[in-house]
């Protein structure tokens, strides 16, 4: 992996714009390059904005959408149509306006146990696997970052055994009230994948950026470290509150 590439804009609506441009870039050359594109998307409150902008034009129609496979860096384990749900919230901004193909929607059965959950998803993963890999090689995967340093739904302090061996895991977790049963992908597909994009906006998130991007190594404690993918880049997409303790 090259140094991460960090990129700072004054709004979080300039660093959605920046990132929509990126994600239709890498989605293209990815489905020249190899026709199709293996993306995960993530949830939270970040990445709504991105996801509006690119069920419209010009993206809605620049973008080959029925190329593109969607896999979720994480799951809160709730059904589909529940506001909590990240495949839902996906659907509802983006995935329901343009033309996706449902058969490369490769969503977690958030409805189910995590444990099963989680299974079911190792399988799919493993039914799309790149290679001698069990689980794709993913050219677009859409990062974001909580103000404890956790990414998708790798928490601080918490390693799982099995999380070396396999590329999905259940996960228990609080976080700012959202729900605690997840399922998520771990660093063996992040750090295999082509292109990790972070967004991180907010000033609540400064420090733990700092952290991240110029402390001393502490993957434990700030698992947004942990995604150092070996033949990747890294690319960090802030607003100029998330970036406020940055080193110029
Ligand atoms: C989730 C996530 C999670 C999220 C961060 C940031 O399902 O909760 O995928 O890792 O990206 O918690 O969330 P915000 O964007 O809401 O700050």
């Amino acid at each position: 992996m090259d140094t991460p590439q960090v990129k700072i804009y004054p709004t979080p609506s300039a660093m959605s714009l920046a990132a929509a441009e990126l994600f239709s870039e890498l989605i293209n050359d990815a489905s020249k390059k190899q026709h199709s594109a293996q993306v995960a998307l993530s949830g939270g409150s970040t990445p709504v904005a991105l996801f509006q902008l690119l069920a419209q034009p010009p993206y809605n129609a620049s973008i080959p959408w029925d190329r593109v496979h969607f896999y979720w860096a994480d799951e809160r384990c709730v059904p589909p149509e529940d506001a909590e749900s990240n495949y839902g919230q996906a659907w509802q901004n983006l995935l329901s306006k343009v033309s996706v193909s449902q058969q490369n929607i490769h969503r977690v059965l958030g409805e189910l146990e995590p444990k099963a959950a989680a299974q079911d998803y190792v399988l799919q993963l493993k039914q799309n696997g790149t290679g001698a890999l069990a689980w794709p090689v993913l050219d677009c995967v859409l990062l974001g970052m909580g103000a404890d340093g956790h990414t998708a739904s790798l928490f601080p302090g918490q390693v799982n055994s099995t999380e070396s061996i396999s590329p999905a895991i259940p996960v228990t977790a609080d976080y700012g009230g959202r729900p605690a049963n997840r399922v998520t992908l771990t660093p063996l597909v992040f750090n295999s994948a082509r292109h990790v994009l972070f967004l991180v906006t907010g000033e609540n998130k400064a420090n733990a950026l700092s952290e991240v991007l110029h402390g001393a190594g502490d993957p434990l404690h700030f698992p947004a470290q942990r995604i150092r993918p070996v033949n990747g880049d890294v690319t960090w997409l802030i607003d100029q509150a998330a970036g406020s303790l940055l080193h110029k």
